[in-house]
């Protein structure tokens, strides 16, 4: 009913604008200012991590999604922090093809099992399978407190997000990604720290839309959520830690490497394929994320989305005027160190899913044959 779908928008809008404080519980007793940060909670973790010669990550949905996250920065951040002869792989697995597979593992290999309700059953499955009687090391980053899966495990780490109600994960997706920044800083330098310890402010700011530094103030937002709710399809670009980042709501929405779409998604993109491109200025790949943008290409044709008609949306940092011209909108986020950028960029993406859902009057807090927790295979 009407009223059901009102309240439903209301707590999703909420659980959006909660992430600030659910990053700081992510963080709390684990960074506590710029030259400290601990593992409490995670003693084995600490212990045999050095030891890994791998780290897989095992999840489903957008628990999927912030894995991929967690893997640019295992690799980014741990495997630097190692000698050069113990780097430290991360593969990200769909717990429902790992179980079924049969992966090489070797002994000394950790598992993190990721899942917000920790009763999923696909994800708890492969840590049965392949932990448990090998006695592979097994942990879990887990929401709920006591689930299966915080169980199961030999050890691991509470979100502390608190209860999600929205079957499509919002605050769930940024507490992994926060705590497993906190997790690596354990080495971390002064200045990833005090990044860290801003980042909720930061985003604050961002869900406030206040102010100068994030111009797209909530009439923006929603402005651009009328333009575009009627699409049918929108495609989310980005590189490194930006790629995994996508949001959907009844529109088919597909996350792709930027520097993938001239082998494939551009053959795609017309004037009814909104392309919705993040590019941080502090983004090392930054200069090519603009020509994926603008220019067409020297080599036959990759990457120039407006070229080919495409309506851009852009996610950038304050104070880059740059990609004005170029985008129909461009939405901008504080800077902070690169591998924070994606709570920062998400953010808006959300709020955009969210008043798009809400003014195709989907409930967006159940969307249809979806469950919050899916327990059986
Ligand atoms: C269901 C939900 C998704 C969720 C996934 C994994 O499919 O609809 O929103 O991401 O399960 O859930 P988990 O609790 O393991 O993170």
């Amino acid at each position: 009913s009407a009223i059901s779908r009102l309240i439903s928008a209301a707590s999703r809008l909420q659980e959006i604008c909660e992430q600030p404080e659910v990053l700081e519980n992510a963080m709390r007793g684990r960074v506590t200012n710029r030259h400290s940060a601990g593992s409490r909670g995670c003693r084995e973790m600490a212990e045999r991590w050095p030891r890994a010669p791998r780290i897989i990550v095992v999840a489903c949905g957008t628990s999927h999604h912030a894995g991929l996250i967690g893997e640019y920065l295992l690799e980014n951040l741990a495997g630097c922090s190692r000698d050069a002869a113990e780097m430290m792989p991360c593969e990200v697995e769909y717990a429902s093809e790992f179980r079924y597979r049969n992966p090489i593992l070797c002994r000394e290999d950790v598992l993190i099992a990721i899942s917000q309700s920790g009763e999923t059953a696909d994800t708890r499955s492969r840590r049965r399978r392949s932990g448990k009687s090998a006695r592979r090391l097994c942990l879990g980053i887990c929401n709920t407190v006591g689930s299966s899966i915080a169980r199961e495990t030999d050890g691991g780490v509470y979100l502390h997000a608190g209860p999600e109600i929205g079957v499509a994960s919002t605050k769930a997706f940024s507490a992994p990604a926060g705590r497993a920044d906190t997790d690596l800083r354990r080495r971390g330098n002064p200045c990833e720290l005090g990044a860290m310890l801003a980042l909720p402010d930061q985003l604050r700011f961002v869900l406030e839309q206040k102010g100068t530094v994030y111009e797209m103030a909530k009439g923006t937002v929603y402005e651009m959520a009328k333009v575009f709710k009627y699409a049918s399809n929108f495609l989310f670009l980005g590189r490194g830690y930006h790629y995994p980042l996508k949001e959907i709501s009844y529109i088919h929405a597909e996350g792709y490497p930027a520097a993938e779409m001239k082998h494939g998604p551009i053959a795609l993109i017309d004037q009814f394929m909104p392309v919705v491109i993040i590019a941080p200025t502090s983004d090392p790949n930054y200069r090519k994320l603009v020509s994926n943008i603008e220019e067409a290409s020297a080599h036959g044709g990759g990457g120039a989305v407006r070229a080919r008609g495409g309506s851009v949306i852009a996610i950038t940092e304050e104070d880059n005027h740059e990609l004005d011209e170029q985008c129909e909108y461009v939405m901008r986020v504080p800077s902070t160190a690169d591998f924070l950028m994606p709570l920062l960029c998400v953010a808006p993406l959300q709020l955009m899913a969210y008043y798009i859902a809400d003014m195709r009057q989907c409930n967006v807090d159940q969307p249809r044959n979806l469950a919050k927790s899916v327990t059986v295979e």
